[in-house]
């Protein structure tokens, strides 16, 4: 953000520009500020309200289907791969769109370290004598679509090794899998581990085998509909460059070196690869040993009838991975709307733009649905509208690496989001098939719910999406943003801003696969474009609220009640315990009086019909309780083991949890099993203060008076 404040800004509660850092400036601001006390805006906020309502309609009414289809068209004509030169292409189309629909563009570079494979063989070999070569790369693609520039299927930083060694079996490869495996006498050291994507991520399948003695790791995902598909995907732990953790990776700043324990500790030391669906049947068809644990054939149609047993062996595989990582430059491009009346106040719409391979669905869905709200602004801004606050769409490269763009632009922008940022909206895969769904900051619930009324649902005719979406579901669930996904995650996690995640459909089959490709968009994922149009509706209509209203539409009630409930969640935890709750009880008590009153005082403010100065300064002291409150989570020490996840309610928790916030009473939960009583509740007790006094910060600033 510093490039983009550098250029001319806009003195606040006037429509006027001047340059920074000049007397002119000071002696503009006095005149301004005289002008401003004396002559009142006149006019009345009712008709204010007209209009936003007006501008919200022509933002619906210019909703086309066609024209988000060509961007997403274009954008999908040739993989393109973060740091390679078709990638560079989509920066321009992005870049020179923004710039023709009169948005102030900015390009961000950042030199990060990415990873891609040189070389990769595979084989079984039978305890017969024979052996197959396996595939390493996804068959029988359309000809037009000829692998011209598709990477190979592999693991973003696995390192280069090779193994020959008897296979083994380990399901998921969670803890609770290892001991059922070691119940059975198996031991999978030395061996090379077969497992299957379900409850733990890419890099913890790795980090849990390497733990466990195995000398390579092959991932696949189950199911006929990932019969040839490969999941590329990141093994690398926590966010952003890994070379510049914690600070911005721009060029010729402080970069460590590729053998500091700090960087060393994020990549897996053993290697890895996807394996095709195709792949794995071969290989776990072969194997005996003892049988396959009865947990394991749930929903496993391989497993209940092909496993022979989980091995190791007879089947051994041979395996060899090189790759490298390389430094490069990667591009997020901004397209800037200045707001009239308070260009200091940030609403940010952002999505990515690299993808594995064609990125239809992952992530330019979500691009072309972003272009075409910058195509429906530039329209509305014709007609004269200009937002109250400043919009940024945001387009952000290598999140496919580990949300890179994104984590090196907040960590580069901290204080000034922090300070300035109302909320981020995010959207990265729009449409992977039917159904909407959603993620939240819970203040941000309430404008959720209002916005989806007024969207036209993408499958039914006359239906709002909230009318499907709460008919299809007895409980409306919005999603929380504890995950590390998508790009909300640095924004949420360590910056306290207040996020949204918006998408339709949900585990599509062809995801970081060679088929993610525009002709499986139409032929599956909305041949009629119209859940893209529905996507881009929410997710615009989200933005020009947050934008125009004149209060935030924050309501931290909602997060009231999901602080009660996290409650409850630990509670019922720790119920055979001795530790005591009472610091959280409390702050949650002071949270939610924080939260009723700022409901009362929006609600009256919102009543105002004036719009004097002190009323509008009123107004914007207001705005900022409610945008900092976020912030109040934010704890400067971060998570123990962790320090860049600054959030104390959300963040990532482990998968065994029984918690679904408060990731670091998870944590010191799971800690606790290994120390005695009087220890473990120490530290649970420790981390208990430490979110209330979080609670206690967020609820003082809502409340906005010191002690
Ligand atoms: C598995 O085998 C390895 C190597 O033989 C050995 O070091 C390890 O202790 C064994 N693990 C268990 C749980 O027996
Ligand atoms: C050897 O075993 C494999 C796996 O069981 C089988 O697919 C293959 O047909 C066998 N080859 C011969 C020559 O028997
Ligand atoms: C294993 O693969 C490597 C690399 O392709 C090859 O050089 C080696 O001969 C293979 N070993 C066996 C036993 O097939
Ligand atoms: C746009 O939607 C209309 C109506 O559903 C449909 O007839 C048309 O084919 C769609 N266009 C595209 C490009 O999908
Ligand atoms: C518990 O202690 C053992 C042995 O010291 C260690 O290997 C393990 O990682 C610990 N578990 C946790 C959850 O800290």
């Amino acid at each position: 953000m510093a490039q983009l404040c550098s250029k001319p800004t806009t003195a606040m509660f006037t429509g006027k520009t001047h340059h920074s850092c000049s007397f002119l400036f000071v002696v503009l601001l006095c005149i301004l500020g005289f002008y401003a006390l004396h002559y009142p805006q006149s006019a009345p906020s009712s008709s204010a309200l007209r209009n936003a309502l007006r501008f919200r309609q022509t933002f619906l009414s210019a909703a086309t289907n066609r024209t988000i289809a060509s961007y997403l068209r274009a954008l999908t004509l040739h993989p393109h791969l973060a740091g390679t030169k078709p990638s560079l292409e989509t920066t321009s189309y992005v870049e020179t769109h923004f710039r023709d629909y009169g948005l102030e563009t900015h390009r961000v570079e950042y030199k990060t370290l990415l990873s891609y494979p040189a070389h990769a063989s595979l084989s079984a070999h039978f305890s017969n004598g024979s052996y197959v070569e396996l595939p390493l790369m996804e068959l029988g693609l359309p000809d037009h679509q000829a692998s011209q520039g598709l990477v190979q299927p592999y693991h973003a930083y696995s390192p280069s090794g090779s193994a020959h060694a008897k296979a083994v079996f380990v399901n998921y490869g969670r803890d609770e899998d290892y001991l059922a495996l070691a119940a059975l006498g198996v031991n999978v050291s030395g061996c090379v581990v077969i497992a299957r994507k379900g409850g733990l991520s890419r890099g913890a399948v790795v980090e849990k085998a390497e733990a466990n003695g195995a000398l390579a790791v092959l991932l696949y995902a189950e199911g006929e509909r990932f019969r040839k598909g490969f999941e590329r995907g990141t093994v690398m732990k926590g966010l952003g460059d890994p070379l510049s953790p914690g600070w911005a990776g721009v060029d010729g700043a402080e970069s460590l070196e590729l053998e500091d324990s700090e960087v060393l500790k994020r990549f897996p030391k053993i290697p890895s690869m996807p394996l095709s669906f195709e792949a794995a049947e071969i290989i776990l068809g072969s194997l005996a040993g003892a049988p396959v644990p009865n947990e394991w054939r749930d929903t496993a149609p391989l497993l209940q009838s092909k496993v022979g047993g989980v091995g190791p062996g007879p089947t051994t595989v041979n395996f060899t991975y090189q790759g490298e990582n390389k430094m490069a430059t990667i591009h997020n491009v901004f397209g800037l709307i200045r707001g009239l009346e308070e260009p200091d106040r940030y609403v940010l719409l952002g999505n990515h733009r690299d993808a594995w391979t064609y990125g239809a669905v992952d992530p330019n869905s979500g691009t072309a649905a972003l272009l075409d709200i910058a195509r429906r602004f530039s329209l509305m801004m014709r007609s004269g509208w200009n937002p109250r606050r400043t919009i940024i769409l945001c387009s952000w490269d290598a999140e496919e690496f580990g949300m890179i763009g994104s984590t090196e632009w907040v960590e580069q922008n901290l204080v000034n989001l922090g300070s300035k940022a109302v909320a981020y909206l995010n959207v990265d895969c729009a449409v992977q098939g039917p159904g909407f769904f959603a993620g939240a900051t819970p203040q941000l619930d309430s404008l959720l719910l209002e916005v989806t009324k007024k969207v036209k649902d993408p499958d039914s005719e006359a239906v709002t999406i909230y009318q499907q979406w709460t008919a299809t579901n007895t409980d409306i669930s919005i999603q929380r943003l504890g995950g590390v996904d998508s790009d909300f995650a640095p924004f949420v996690q360590h910056a306290g801003v207040p996020s949204v995640d918006i998408y339709y459909g949900r585990d599509f089959p062809v995801y970081h696969t060679a088929f993610d490709s525009y002709e499986w968009m139409t032929n599956y994922g909305d041949p009629l474009f119209q859940r893209h149009v529905a996507v881009a509706g929410v997710w615009g209509l989200l933005g020009l609220h947050l934008a125009d209203d004149s209060i935030l539409p924050f309501s931290y009630l909602s997060y009231a009640d999901q602080l009660k409930e996290g409650y409850r969640n630990v509670w019922s935890n720790l119920l055979d315990t001795p530790v005591t709750l009472n610091p959280l009880m409390t702050s949650i008590q002071e949270f939610v009086t924080a939260a009723k009153e700022a409901e009362i005082e929006a609600k009256k403010l919102r009543e105002q019909e004036t719009t004097s100065d002190l009323v509008t300064l009123k107004k914007r002291a207001l705005n900022d309780r409610l945008m900092l409150a976020e912030r109040g989570f934010l704890d400067a020490d971060g998570l123990q083991g962790r320090q860049w996840f600054k959030h104390l309610i959300y963040g990532p928790i482990d998968y065994e949890s029984k918690l679904q916030m408060f990731p670091g009473i998870s944590d010191a939960i799971s800690r606790a099993r290994n120390m005695s009583e009087r220890q473990g509740q120490a530290i649970i007790e420790h981390e208990i203060w430490r979110v209330a006094r979080a609670i206690q910060r967020a609820a003082s600033v809502l409340r906005g008076q010191f002690t």
